[in-house]
């Protein structure tokens, strides 16, 4: 059985259910919302160490202004009501991506990552603003700047992932097949599953089929 200590989610497919089901995306996003909370309780029952959601990407910029903004003060809410019950429940938060957002929510990021910081049951990656290429490019540029020797274990110091294993599993839910720029790098040897589903019909029952499936896939990593 394969070991697994980080699941990697682009929980795809919020606009296009609340387009369906209520004639508005951000309704898709504020029912999305309610599956990461069913995904994590289930991650945890797993013994799962990490889980990494990508949330916001560096080209998600380009959306209306009105879907931003919605998806921003869902974050800045969510966090506001459950940051204690997480840190009860012995979860740590850390975002992955460029905190520039409003005053108010950089604030509420840093102080969330700072409540959680020492919890050990699991460790949630918040990819936000995240790019993989910006996140390359920039260790790069530290690598060359720092005059440092040209290695894997130094570039990894400054990726935003760091101190982080790479995904082991990733899953694509709203049945579109691409990485979106996401985790280019630490995604090299994942197994991957693209899921039909869209994110808010997502569920506990579709993840463990997931995970169960897995388990018993032979991972060779260039071995026979
Ligand atoms: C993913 O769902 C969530 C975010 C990018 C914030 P989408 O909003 O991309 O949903 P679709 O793909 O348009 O249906
Ligand atoms: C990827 O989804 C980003 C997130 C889920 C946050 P997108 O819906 O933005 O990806 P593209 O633009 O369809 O590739
Ligand atoms: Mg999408």
């Amino acid at each position: 059985m394969n070991p697994l200590n980080h699941v990697a989610i682009i929980m795809d497919g919020n606009g296009r259910w609340g387009l369906k089901y209520k004639n508005s995306r951000n309704s898709g996003h504020k029912a999305g919302l309610n599956v990461v909370e069913k995904i994590i309780k289930e991650t945890i029952k797993h013994k799962i160490k990490f889980l990494t959601l990508y949330a916001f990407s560096t080209e998600n910029w380009k959306r209306p202004k009105k879907e931003i903004n919605y998806l921003f003060n869902l974050l800045e809410t969510f966090l506001t009501n459950k940051i204690d019950e997480l840190n009860k429940q012995n979860i740590k938060l850390k975002i992955i991506g460029v905190k520039k957002f409003t005053y108010k929510l950089n604030k509420l990021l840093d102080l969330s990552e700072k409540k959680t910081y020492q919890n050990k049951k699991l460790q949630i990656n918040l990819a936000l603003n995240y790019g993989s290429k910006f996140e390359l490019m920039n260790a790069f540029k530290n690598l060359c700047k720092k005059k440092e020797k040209f290695n894997e274990k130094n570039l990894y110091k400054y990726f935003q992932t760091k101190n982080i294993p790479d995904p082991d599993l990733l899953i694509r839910t709203g049945n579109t097949k691409r990485l979106s720029n996401f985790l280019l790098w630490q995604l090299a040897y994942s197994e991957i599953y693209f899921e039909k589903k869209l994110w808010p019909d997502f569920n506990e029952k579709d993840y463990n089929k997931i995970l169960k499936n897995y388990k018993k896939i032979k991972r060779n990593f260039g071995n026979i």
